[in-house]
């Protein structure tokens, strides 16, 4: 992630981004922040006070490394991660693409992380009972959630996702278990039936008191949408977060269109919205839904808070907009809420649902 500058949109995006990261990293130890809080726009999700709906997510900031700084943007919450047991390379570069006139990247990282342990070391831990003594200062009402994955050679990849859940399980206010990736070869098939069912079994248990949440891919049949809910009220999972990137190419303009790897961004916000209205059927609305693709200003946050989200997050369009965007989404969504006579965001939720 890189923010739109015509210096960094020269560089290779993965070279960009890493500079962000670490300029971002700088900036929090000394930046002040850039929105104020609103109280209209606090809310609460799986028994976590979230100070806005608005999440910073999964993959921007992989290694927690400006955590702060992100914070600082505005976001309400930053997912950090994905995050491995062992850290692995990832795939070979090239492997992320700007797609400008589409307003879209493709990547095709391949969980390129540090590993789980050194990540939890640049963590603050929570507020809450049990936190281990001599952990680093509180978060005050900021919202980290930590994502987890499996290695790529993992040879029992279930055994690597209870490993993440039970070691992030005291440093983070929620945890996803990220099973939607493309890019890792047959990550995918952890969302159907037993395998599906045994993971999400052995994560509840490993996971103690801290919410778990489960990120869903986009690219799914409705079988698969309704064998997903289910397993998901089965075992008490505290929020679907819908959705990932995409493997489908809905008429991309740009030249990169056609590099292998996850579509995110613009082109992904029907997808998206198609996904968030099926997961509401499915789960009869009987659990928190966190719309991703696509958000990229206040009125498509407002859009898919009455749709049924209860939170939103974004990646792309923070790319395209700039660092500006979430202090921007939040004034945005301030005013259509007041406009509407909404005095709390939890009470725009599902109203066009
Ligand atoms: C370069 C890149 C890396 C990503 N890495 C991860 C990841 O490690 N884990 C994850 O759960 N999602 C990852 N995502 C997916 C995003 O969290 C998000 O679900 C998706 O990009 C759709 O949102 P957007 O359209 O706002 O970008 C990544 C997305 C991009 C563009």
């Amino acid at each position: 992630m890189a923010f739109y500058h015509p210096i960094l949109f020269r560089l290779d995006a993965e070279r960009a981004h890493t500079l962000t990261i670490a300029a971002l990293g700088a900036w929090g130890k000394a930046g002040t922040p850039l929105a104020p809080s609103v109280p209209r726009l606090a809310t609460t999700v799986a028994g976590i006070a979230f100070p806005n709906p608005v999440g910073l997510a999964a993959g921007v900031d992989k290694d927690g490394r400006a955590i702060d700084s992100f914070f600082g943007l505005g976001f309400g919450s930053v997912e950090i991660g994905t995050l491995t047991p062992v850290p692995q390379p990832g795939n070979p570069k090239p492997r992320i693409f700007r797609l400008p006139e589409d307003r879209a990247v493709i990547n095709r990282l391949g969980f390129n992380n540090g590993g789980l342990d050194a990540a939890l070391s640049r963590v603050c831990s929570p507020a809450k009972a049990g936190a281990q003594a001599g952990s680093p200062p509180s978060r005050g009402n900021k919202v980290l959630g930590i994502n987890v994955g499996a290695n790529k050679d993992a040879s029992d990849r279930t055994a690597d996702y209870v490993h993440g859940v039970t070691r992030a399980a005291p440093h983070a206010d929620y945890i996803t278990i990220n099973i939607s990736s493309p890019n890792t070869p047959g990550l995918r098939d952890l969302q159907h039936g037993a395998a599906l069912r045994d993971l999400l079994a052995a994560c509840t248990t490993a996971k103690g008191t801290t919410p778990i949440f489960l990120k869903v891919a986009p690219d799914l049949e409705p079988a698969d949408i309704d064998d997903i809910a289910r397993a998901a009220l089965d075992n008490r999972i505290d929020a679907l977060i819908v959705n990932n990137t995409t493997i489908s190419r809905p008429g991309l303009r740009s030249a990169n269109a056609k590099e292998t790897g996850g579509l995110s961004g613009a082109p992904l916000a029907p997808l998206a919205r198609q996904r968030l209205s099926d997961f509401r059927k499915a789960t009869g609305a009987a659990i928190p839904l966190i719309s991703v693709g696509g958000v990229d200003s206040g009125a498509e946050a407002y859009a898919r808070l009455r749709a049924g989200a209860s939170l939103v997050q974004l990646y792309t369009a923070l790319v395209y907009e700039g660092p500006g965007l979430p202090a921007r989404i939040l004034r945005e969504l301030d005013a259509l809420l007041k406009r509407d006579g909404f005095t709390t965001v939890g009470d725009a939720v599902g109203v066009d649902a």
